[in-house]
């Protein structure tokens, strides 16, 4: 089965690479639909393995000894040359296999022997290329750290994966420590299970749903418990994430589970709080895995007995069909607001109910956004005849899908919202339709539910909001032309991730030099240093890479924000005008 899906992802993989010219970049950074061209890059030039650049005598890893156990870790070296240690691979949970598959976490509080952590451990199941490490036994932790500086504990910065809830991992090549590591900081990046495996949702006592959180929420117990040996401070813990990671922080600060495991988040392109209410199940998902499985669809306990016996390989392999018009829906899971069975809950209450009644778990709050998110996706529609003459003739069908809109909206919702942005004139493969079509995409997925959830947060917050939007492209972007390899002037989803963490699962590392790249790597990493240090993303006077920069917090009245470019720049009301039609035709009590 396992072949099965490869022959369909390999088809992806054609298509991409080749007709589908615009469509360099995949929707998430997924490995698994990297172009044609790419692909043989990275054949070509594989990334390095971490391994190489440890100091002679590998084998004698650092030790750190927690309440929990020992572990052995390996060296490292950061990109300013710094040595510091990585302890990689360390399971937080029992292996989500066999009976414990689709159940709630089982949280490791002893190790008996010696852990080895010194290696990369596996993603969790979603499609990758070949022989890349995937295995459903993925629950696990990995710690960077440069140890103890004067004997003080550091700021801990806990990174929550992107990916739609489908895809990537923390391993280091989607999450590398090496800028983040020139900060006094430790870095922790986590896995949770994606999919059906991760977020199963049946509305009942067996399933009811959000296992993939209640594994984030463990792991920052396993934080909590274990990082004071490896140097960091469980009393300043940030919680930050991009896309379906930012989804995640949010949930955290609303969730009864995450109460007191962290202290700051960040949350980059991805927002809870959207158009509608948050669902209390997710059988049409649950359903779709079934059919595509060959399990019962109607009774839901021989629906979830099938599906616990089937291999991981054929549910992670599925994934590609739940897409139904081109590469649309791009949200698939979402978390939901658990029925009450006496089980411990993630989500108790609808998130906007949360937020307005300050049933929050207050900390500063760096919210941002990019510049272009999912303008790209345009490319992808008008570029292929067959799916611009659908959504043309069909865009009371097609565009719920493709814009995350609730699918019983009325015609006069959704033709109110394409003459908003694409005026009266069908789609065309030009200039002015991609621009139009691009910016509908960025704001249905992601714009406007993150414009709700700052808009939310620094009514009912009583801890500053910090809001931001990044608009600087560089040398790389994840959106490049395919023929000239150049990326397009906005900044796309995850390109702010470029400055924060290596990625050469894609893209070289950047080098010290003089380089405005090189620059905005040491500026995000200061931002994020700062902001895990003391709660304020630029103290005065405290870093020469952010001399100059003043960051006034987000208030209802007066709603700053960064332009995080070459120069930062404070500016207020962050594409209003634009975010204007969704709140009309979706309105909430702010
Ligand atoms: C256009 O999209 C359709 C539907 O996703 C797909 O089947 C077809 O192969 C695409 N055509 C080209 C030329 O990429
Ligand atoms: C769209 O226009 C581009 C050039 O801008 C061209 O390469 C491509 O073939 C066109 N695609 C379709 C489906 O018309
Ligand atoms: C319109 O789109 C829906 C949903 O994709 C599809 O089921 C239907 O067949 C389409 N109708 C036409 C006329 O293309
Ligand atoms: C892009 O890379 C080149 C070559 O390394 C470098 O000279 C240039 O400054 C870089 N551009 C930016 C914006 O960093």
């Amino acid at each position: 089965m396992y072949s099965k899906a490869w022959v369909l992802l390999c088809v992806v993989c054609v298509v991409v690479g080749g007709s589908l010219d615009y469509m360099d970049s995949d929707t998430w950074g997924r490995p698994f639909q990297a172009s044609g061209s790419r692909r043989q890059e990275m054949m070509r030039f594989p990334p390095p393995d971490i391994s190489d650049r440890e100091p002679t005598r590998p084998e004698v890893g650092p030790i750190a000894q927690s309440l929990s156990g020992q572990f052995r870790g390996s060296w490292m070296e950061s990109r300013r040359g710094r040595r510091f240690q990585a302890y990689r691979g360390i399971r937080y949970a029992k292996p989500p296999v066999g009976e414990l598959r689709f159940q709630p976490p089982k949280p490791i509080l002893n190790y008996p022997e010696m852990v080895d952590a010194s290696k990369e451990g596996p993603a969790c199941p979603s499609p990758t290329r070949p022989g890349y490490f995937v295995d459903e036994d993925c629950l696990i932790v990995n710690v960077y750290t440069p140890g103890l500086i004067k004997a003080r504990l550091l700021p801990v910065i806990v990174f929550i994966h992107p990916g739609g809830f489908y895809s990537m991992s923390g391993r280091s090549d989607l999450a590398g420590p090496h800028y983040l590591l020139d900060k006094d900081v430790v870095l922790v990046t986590i896995n949770y299970r994606l999919g059906s495996l991760g977020f199963l949702a049946l509305g009942n006592r067996q399933a009811p749903g959000n296992n993939g959180f209640k594994d984030q929420v463990v792991a920052l117990r396993w934080v909590q418990r274990n990082i004071a040996a490896f140097g960091g401070d469980h009393d300043r813990v940030t919680i930050a994430g991009c896309s379906a990671g930012g989804v995640s922080v949010m949930a955290h600060m609303l969730s009864p589970m995450s109460k007191g495991l962290f202290h700051r988040g960040i949350s980059m392109s991805g927002s809870l709080t959207s158009k509608v209410p948050l669902p209390t199940d997710r059988l049409d998902n649950a359903v779709k895995q079934a059919r595509m499985s060959g399990c019962p669809e109607d009774d839901m306990t021989l629906l979830y007995e099938c599906l616990k016996s089937k291999p991981w390989r054929e549910i992670a392999g599925s994934l590609l069909k739940f897409y139904e018009f081109g590469y649309d829906p791009l949200v698939i899971w979402r978390p939901v607001v658990e029925p009450d069975f006496g089980q411990e809950r993630f989500l108790t209450e609808e998130p906007m109910e949360s937020i307005r009644k300050g049933r929050v778990h207050a900390v500063p709050f760096l919210v941002s956004q990019t510049s272009g998110e999912f303008f790209w996706k345009a490319f992808t529609i008008l570029k292929n005849q067959t799916l611009m003459d659908s959504m043309n003739a069909n865009w009371t069908n097609i565009a719920p899908i493709a814009f995350s809109l609730p699918r019983t909206d009325s015609l006069d919702k959704l033709t109110r919202l394409r003459l908003s942005y694409l005026g009266e004139k069908p789609l065309k493969n030009d200039t002015a339709s991609a621009a139009g079509l691009g910016q509908l995409y960025g704001d249905a997925i992601t714009g406007f539910p993150v414009h709700r959830m700052a808009n939310l947060i620094c009514r009912h917050s009583s801890q500053p909001v910090y809001y931001a939007e990044f608009t600087y492209v560089g040398n790389h972007s994840h959106y490049e032309h395919p023929v000239t390899k150049k990326p397009s002037n906005l900044a796309a989803h995850h390109d702010d991730l470029i400055y924060l963490f290596s990625l050469n699962y894609r893209f070289p590392m950047i080098g010290v030099d003089d380089s405005l790249d090189s620059k905005m790597v040491d500026k995000m990493t200061a931002l994020w240093y700062n902001f895990a240090n003391t709660g304020y993303p630029v103290p005065l006077g405290t870093t020469n890479e952010l001399s100059s920069v003043s960051w006034p917090a987000m208030k209802p009245a007066m709603r700053n924000y960064l332009r995080i470019d070459k120069e930062f720049t404070v500016l207020q009301n962050l594409h209003e005008d634009r975010f204007q039609v969704w709140d009309e035709l979706y309105p909430i009590h702010y």
